[in-house]
């Protein structure tokens, strides 16, 4: 840690406040997240390839959210620096030896032998110089006009070409010049800002010990953590009286509060209490992940209760958490079905309670993987192996991926216009 707390920041407070006034726009629903990467990043991941497909999905995805959504997208990645895990169990039994869980490239190995599974601080280290890379890497493909719409190669369809939604994709690109025309009219857009766009990026803060060496004083009155512009508590670590969440109350980032099925709306005025006490737009959003069984019964009463106390909240869905399953086979899944259905679902309990889905929280890759079943090519469980490389959680793939975008802009376009409810 000593070292570790000398080293250079890997963001400013400058980019933070910027992502931090822009959530406060989502909040007032002026902007819509797309928040999106691997459930856990692996160090021998990093390399150019991967960070460049993830860029490329995100932004390929946050294009057609923009021009069917008709607002800004703030685009914050599950990158650079998401390498801590929580996991359900403590150890893991192969063969009649048990040994510790994998819990992240940044405090163990997930070879299944005791040296790799033994916690290892110097991958505190390696985190954050593969988390430095990482984002090095990022800003000189935004720098150098990687999403420049101008470079229509950098656009280019392989995959998608040959699937069903190919036709419906390529309407999308050939309609691309009225999205240029209506980027210049969207409050905060301008044609020559498209050729460079914000990205943030983001990762649960889960390892204490990590983050507080990142966090800095810049002034009298503010803590940040410099290691990713948004942070977020996962559900496991999100007890009013968690660490975690102590840890977060000290810090002036924008953060996020993973809200499992067992919420209940005390809980969640209380950390609204603890985490925002000054009802700051922008400071604190709230990320469901119920499940598509469990959405209805769960998550009316908190919007419920957020909206009678005056509360400025960011809602955003996470469909993928509350729907993982276990095949046969015993390999993690999740439907491409199930994460619509609660994405769906979302959508319209907000509308109903005349509250607004702010964005969405995503686990996916823009790589060719068979993770999640299902999505318009039909992955069955048969096809898992094929191409299966997520250490911990399954992601859509890239087609998967732009499937989910174009639905939420159907979703979104499906649900009436209604007027924004001043206390949302
Ligand atoms: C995750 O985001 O990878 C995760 C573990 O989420 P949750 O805390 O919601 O289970
Ligand atoms: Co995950």
């Amino acid at each position: 840690m000593s070292i570790l707390e000398k080293l250079p920041p890997l963001v400013t407070p400058v980019e933070i406040k910027n992502l931090k006034k822009q959530l406060a726009d989502a909040t007032l629903n002026k902007g819509f997240v797309l928040q999106a990467g691997d459930c856990a990043e692996s160090f021998s991941d990093c390399h150019s390839d991967s960070i460049t497909s993830k860029l490329k999905i995100l932004l390929q995805m946050s294009l057609i959210l923009l021009h069917g959504l008709r607002k800004p997208i703030i685009r914050i990645g599950r990158i650079a620096g998401q390498y801590a895990k929580p996991r359900s169990a403590d150890t893991e039994t192969q063969d009649n030896i048990t040994l510790p869980c994998y819990r992240g490239d940044v405090i163990n190995k997930p070879e299944f032998t005791l040296e790799a599974r033994t916690p290892n601080p110097d991958l505190m280290l390696q985190g954050y110089q593969y988390s430095a890379l990482t984002l090095n890497y990022l800003r000189a493909l935004i720098d150098s006009g990687f999403a420049s719409l101008e470079h229509p190669e950098n656009w280019n369809l392989d995959f998608v070409q040959h699937s069903p939604l190919a036709n419906e994709y390529q309407a999308f690109t050939r309609s691309l010049g009225d999205t240029l025309d209506f980027i210049n009219t969207v409050e905060g857009l301008r044609t020559s800002s498209i050729n460079r766009v914000d990205f943030f990026t983001s990762h649960e803060s889960l390892h204490l010990l990590y983050e507080q060496a990142l966090t800095r004083q810049t002034d009298p009155n503010h803590w940040y953590n410099l290691s990713a512009h948004f942070l977020w508590v996962g559900m496991r670590t999100a007890d009013v009286n968690s660490a975690h969440i102590e840890y977060l109350r000290g810090i002036s980032n924008p953060i996020g509060v993973k809200v499992g099925p067992k919420a209940t709306p005390e809980w969640l005025i209380e950390l609204i209490d603890i985490l925002n006490p000054n009802n700051e737009p922008g400071r604190l959003t709230f990320i469901t992940r119920m499940g598509a069984t469990q959405i209805e019964k769960c998550l009316p009463s908190l919007i419920e209760a957020v909206q009678a106390h005056g509360k400025h909240v960011l809602w955003l869905c996470d469909p993928m958490h509350g729907n993982t399953q276990v095949t046969e086979q015993n390999i993690k899944t999740r439907h491409f079905s199930d994460i619509l259905c609660e994405l769906e679902k979302t959508f319209q309990i907000h509308h109903q309670l005349n509250s607004h889905l702010g964005g969405v929280h995503l686990e996916l890759t823009g790589e060719n993987v068979t993770e999640c079943l299902g999505g318009a090519r039909g992955l069955a469980e048969k096809d898992l192996t094929r191409a299966y490389k997520s250490l911990v959680d399954p992601r859509l793939n890239y087609e998967q991926s732009l499937e989910i975008a174009m639905l939420i802009v159907r979703q979104i376009g499906a649900a009436a216009p209604h007027k924004s409810n001043p206390k949302d």
